[in-house]
């Protein structure tokens, strides 16, 4: 069995936070400084030596996705493409992985995240440290727009979906590390009060099982899912384009 690590991103949802520039579009299309915001994941992805990638997006779109980025050779990668009927949430959409993945680790990147880092040294982080999951974090203003961290020190204790009364200032970013046990988490999970399966659930369950690792990210970092954020990584893409 191939057990390189693959890549996932996860482009579906419904982005009506950015209504009505989402109206017709897919937000991952969106453009983000000169190139549509998609491109920055796969290159971040194609930048760590991952050469199978898998584009999970909703099905209104699915034909523009496909029209902007074709079978991968423009990227130097082979592209899967998957499609989440509805936006059940993040971890119902990298359920859709397991086949494509088949006993693979993954390297997933939400398409809303942007990020300076280069993704190398923590993929050789995450192979290095044999199986698991591990997560980034990045210190932020406004926690509780995110995934908290509770850190003592360096452990990382558990994981808040923002919470109204953040334990940290770290955001768990939209950068994971899994092993095949993921699959299994996610046939386990509820959903949340907000009706999605949640990337915080199987993120604790890592936890739990003494099974997750975290890392800080030394650059910048933003999702770009609202007008605000958005606006912020126009801005940081101009002045410190990502590695
Ligand atoms: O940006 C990092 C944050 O992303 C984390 O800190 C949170 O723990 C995590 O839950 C997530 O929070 P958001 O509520 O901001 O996620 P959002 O619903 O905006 O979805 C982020 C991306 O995930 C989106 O660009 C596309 C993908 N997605 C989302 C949903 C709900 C899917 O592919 N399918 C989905 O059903």
């Amino acid at each position: 069995m191939n057990m390189r690590l693959k890549g996932v991103i996860l482009a579906g949802g419904t982005a009506s936070r950015l209504f009505p520039l989402t109206k017709v579009t897919n937000k991952h299309l969106l453009p983000v400084g000169p190139k549509p915001m998609i491109y920055y994941a796969i290159e971040k992805l194609v930048g760590a030596g991952i050469e199978d990638v898998l584009v999970v997006t909703g099905v209104h779109h699915v034909g523009s996705v496909v029209n902007l980025l074709g079978s991968g050779k423009d990227f130097n990668c082979r592209f899967t493409y998957k499609v989440q009927d509805e936006a059940g949430g993040i971890a119902q959409a990298l359920g859709l992985a397991e086949n494509f993945a088949s006993g693979s680790p993954v390297a997933v990147i939400l398409g809303d995240n942007i990020f300076q880092d280069s993704l190398k040294q923590h993929a050789e982080a995450y192979t290095e440290q044999g199986g698991g999951a591990r997560i980034l974090i990045k210190e932020v203003s406004d926690p509780e727009r995110f995934g908290v961290a509770e850190l003592d020190g360096d452990k990382l204790l558990s994981i808040e979906e923002k919470p109204e009364n953040p334990k940290s200032n770290f955001a768990v970013t939209g950068i994971y590390f899994f092993d095949g046990d993921v699959y299994d988490i996610i046939r386990t999970l509820k959903p949340s009060g907000r009706g999605e399966m949640e990337i915080t659930d199987v993120n604790n369950d890592y936890i739990r099982r003494s099974r997750m690792s975290c890392s800080p990210l030394n650059g910048w970092w933003s999702d770009a899912g609202t007008f605000a954020s958005f606006d912020y990584v126009q801005k940081l893409v101009k002045e410190a384009p990502p590695e």
